[in-house]
């Protein structure tokens, strides 16, 4: 078997339910352990999509997805859950505690492995600045705290987690360049063991991936590291120009 947390896509079809054509064609790849898989292609392309496919928001109409070897229909909602933490595309705090949203998936944290993974967050600032901290109350939807925090926030919530594959739509493009560079930088050590995949809209967020796949209208058009697929594809290239 593959290592735990190795996420595979073997021949991935799908589309939407009652929509004509396929959203995402053909998609094969294995994100393993250890390593990150960038995501990178237009808006549109099917990024999200193809995220959403793996904790099972939708299942696969065609093909395969398996996590540690383990087709995902075989393994459970709980063991998805607990294995897995996505940071979607727009994150979402529920009104509470920051200490409850950063426990949502991880009941049993410490107060001091929040603040952890806070501080891995680049959050510890902006929590050690609200009155009550930890304890201090986020509205619902978290309206009460800025886009680029929120973000942060369920960063910190998928970190608490300590799950074997971590999922990261676009989380890094609210931030500036330098909290986006910084975040990264310290994300690596608590990630180091498990499969990343991260989408980004930013080429400098994923230049330093495994590898990248490029994706286009569903379909992987290209893949490789940064520097090969500057060799190699011109929808990359277009990408890193524009
Ligand atoms: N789509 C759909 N129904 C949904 C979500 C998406 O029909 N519930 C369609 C979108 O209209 C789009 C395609 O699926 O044509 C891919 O959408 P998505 O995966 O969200 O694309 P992304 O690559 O994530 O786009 P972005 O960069 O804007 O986030
Ligand atoms: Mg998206």
């Amino acid at each position: 078997l593959p290592e735990p947390g190795t996420v595979e896509f073997k021949d991935v079809t799908f589309g939407y339910p009652g929509a004509e054509a396929p959203v995402l064609s053909g998609i094969s790849f294995t994100a393993k352990p250890g390593q990150t898989t960038a995501i990178i292609g237009s808006t549109g392309a099917g990024k999200t999509t193809l995220l959403n496919l793996i904790p099972r928001l939708y299942d696969a109409t065609e093909g395969e997805i398996l996590i540690g070897g383990v087709p995902l229909k075989e393994l459970g909602r709980e063991a998805i859950s607990r294995n897995i933490s996505a940071v979607p595309q727009r994150p979402y705090l529920f009104s509470g505690t920051i200490a409850s949203n950063l426990r949502f998936g991880a009941q049993d944290a410490s107060d001091e492995e929040l603040w952890e993974a806070l501080d891995i967050a680049q959050s510890t600032d902006f929590v050690t600045e609200r009155e009550g901290q930890l304890e201090s109350t986020i509205s619902q939807g978290g309206t009460n705290v800025s886009g680029g925090q929120r973000q942060r926030l369920c960063i910190a919530r998928a970190l608490a987690a300590k799950p074997m594959t971590y999922l990261f739509d676009d989380s890094f493009s609210a931030l500036d360049v330098n909290t986006d560079a910084k975040l990264r930088a310290a994300l690596a050590e608590p990630t180091k063991d498990a499969a990343v995949i991260i989408v980004a809209q930013r080429v400098s967020t994923i230049t330093e991936a495994d590898q990248i796949l490029v994706l286009d209208h569903g379909e992987i058009v290209a893949r490789g590291t940064h520097e090969e697929l500057l060799e190699s594809s011109e929808t990359y290239q277009e990408i890193v120009t524009s």
